[in-house]
C-alpha cells in the first residue's frame, strides 16, 4: 500500500490541471467521495494495527496535498471567471505631483525671456582644461582664482572643474560661427566653505554677444530688459563699474529691490539695491586669444548666478536648501511649477 501511496503522490504532482475541467476530473480522481484517497482510507482500515499508523501518516499526507492542490487551482480559476474583474468600491491610489526644482523654474524663465531676444542656449563641459577656464580669458598665472583654495583641480593639474560658465564663451568663440548671440546655463564649482550664503556648487547661466559693432548701450539695453521681465517692469538696474579680467569695460548690475521696492529692507541690507550679476564688454585681447579679429568684432559678456536669483525671487535665505532635496520646502514650488 506504501508504494501505491507513493505512486498516487508523484500522480498527484504531475496532473495537469489547464482549466476547469481538468479540475473537476481532478477531484473525480482524488479528492471527491468516490475517489480515490477515499477508497484507500477504507482499505486502511483493514490493515492491522502495527501498519495503520505509519500508513495512515502517509495517507494523510497525500489527501493533505491533493486537497492543497485542488484548494490553489479552484481559486485561480474563481479569481479569472467568476469573479468581478474590477472592485469599484475600493479607494483610489493618491499619486502626488511633483513638482520643478527651483532652479529649474529660474532657469526656465530666464531661457524664456533671452530667446524671445533671440539668444540661442549652449551648453559646456564641467570638467574644463586650464585654457578655457583661465588663460583664454586672460586670468594672470598669479591670479588669485587659480589658487587651490578657489578652485577644485584633477589630479592632472591641467584640468578642474569650472569655476565659470565663461568658460563655455571661450568654447563657443573658438568655433568662430559669427555673430554669437547665446546663453550658457550649467552647474560651476569652488572650493567653498558651504554656508548660508555660499556653496561648493552653485548654478549660472552666461550670456554672450560677438558681432560687428555691438556696443556697452546694447549691452545694458539687453540687461534693463531682462530685469523687468523676471522681476517687474518697475525695476531700475543700476551699472557698477568693477573687474573682471576677460572684460574691459566691467560692471557689476544691481536692481532696485523689488521687495521693498527701494525703500530699504533685510534683503537689501537697507540700501534699496541687490546685486544680481557681472558683465562687460569682451577684452579685445580674449578675441585675439580666440582669433577672431577685435577690429571687426566686438562684444559683450554677462553671469549670473541662478540661487541667487532664486533666493531673492522667494526670499529663501539659505542657499543649503537648494541641494538638500527636502521635501517641506521643494513641495512650496508646486504652484511656480506649473506657470
Ligand atoms: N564669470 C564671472 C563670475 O563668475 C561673471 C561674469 C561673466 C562677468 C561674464 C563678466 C562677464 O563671477
Amino acid at each position: 500500500m506504501q508504494d501505491k501511496i507513493l505512486s498516487l503522490l508523484t500522480e498527484i504532482n504531475d496532473f495537469e490541471i489547464i482549466n476547469k475541467e481538468t479540475l473537476e476530473q481532478f477531484k473525480r480522481n482524488y479528492t471527491s467521495k468516490k475517489g480515490i484517497i477515499t477508497t484507500l482510507f477504507e482499505e486502511l482500515k483493514q490493515l492491522d494495527k502495527s501498519e495503520k499508523a505509519l500508513i495512515g501518516k502517509s495517507l494523510n499526507e497525500l489527501k493533505r496535498r491533493a486537497e492543497e492542490k485542488e484548494r490553489y487551482y479552484q481559486e485561480k480559476f474563481e479569481t479569472n471567471y467568476s469573479r468581478e474583474p474590477y472592485d469599484l468600491t475600493l479607494k483610489g491610489i493618491t499619486q502626488s505631483e511633483g513638482s520643478r526644482h527651483p532652479i529649474q523654474i529660474t532657469l526656465h524663465k530666464i531661457i524664456k525671456i533671452f530667446s524671445e531676444m533671440g539668444f540661442q542656449i549652449a551648453e559646456g563641459p564641467e570638467i574644463e582644461d586650464d585654457w578655457h577656464n583661465f588663460t583664454a580669458l586672460n586670468f594672470p598665472h598669479n591670479h588669485p582664482a587659480r589658487d587651490m583654495q578657489d578652485t577644485f583641480f584633477l589630479e592632472n593639474p591641467n584640468y578642474l572643474l569650472r569655476t565659470h560658465t565663461s568658460s563655455v564663451q571661450v568654447r563657443l568663440m573658438e568655433k568662430k560661427e559669427l555673430p554669437i548671440r547665446a546663453i550658457m546655463p550649467g552647474r560651476v564649482y569652488r572650493n567653498e566653505e558651504i554656508t548660508a550664503r555660499s556653496h561648493c556648487f552653485f548654478h549660472q547661466v552666461e550670456g554672450l554677444v560677438v558681432d560687428k559693432k555691438v556696443s556697452y548701450a546694447d549691452l545694458k539695453q539687453t540687461l534693463e530688459w531682462f530685469v523687468q521681465k523676471l522681476f517687474g517692469r518697475d525695476t531700475k538696474i543700476r551699472l557698477r563699474s568693477s573687474y573682471f579680467p576677460f572684460t574691459e569695460i566691467s560692471a557689476e548690475v544691481d536692481i532696485t529691490c523689488f521687495i521693498c521696492g527701494g525703500n530699504g529692507c533685510s534683503v537689501c541690507k537697507h540700501s534699496g539695491w541687490v546685486e544680481i550679476l557681472g558683465c562687460g564688454m569682451i577684452d579685445p585681447q580674449v578675441l585675439i586669444n580666440c582669433n577672431i579679429d577685435p577690429e571687426q568684432y566686438s562684444g559683450y559678456a554677462f553671469g549670473l548666478g541662478i540661487e541667487r536669483i532664486t533666493m531673492l525671487l522667494h526670499k529663501i535665505t539659505d542657499i543649503r536648501l537648494m541641494d538638500q532635496n527636502d521635501i517641506r520646502f521643494l513641495k512650496q514650488f508646486h504652484y511656480f511649477s506649473l506657470s
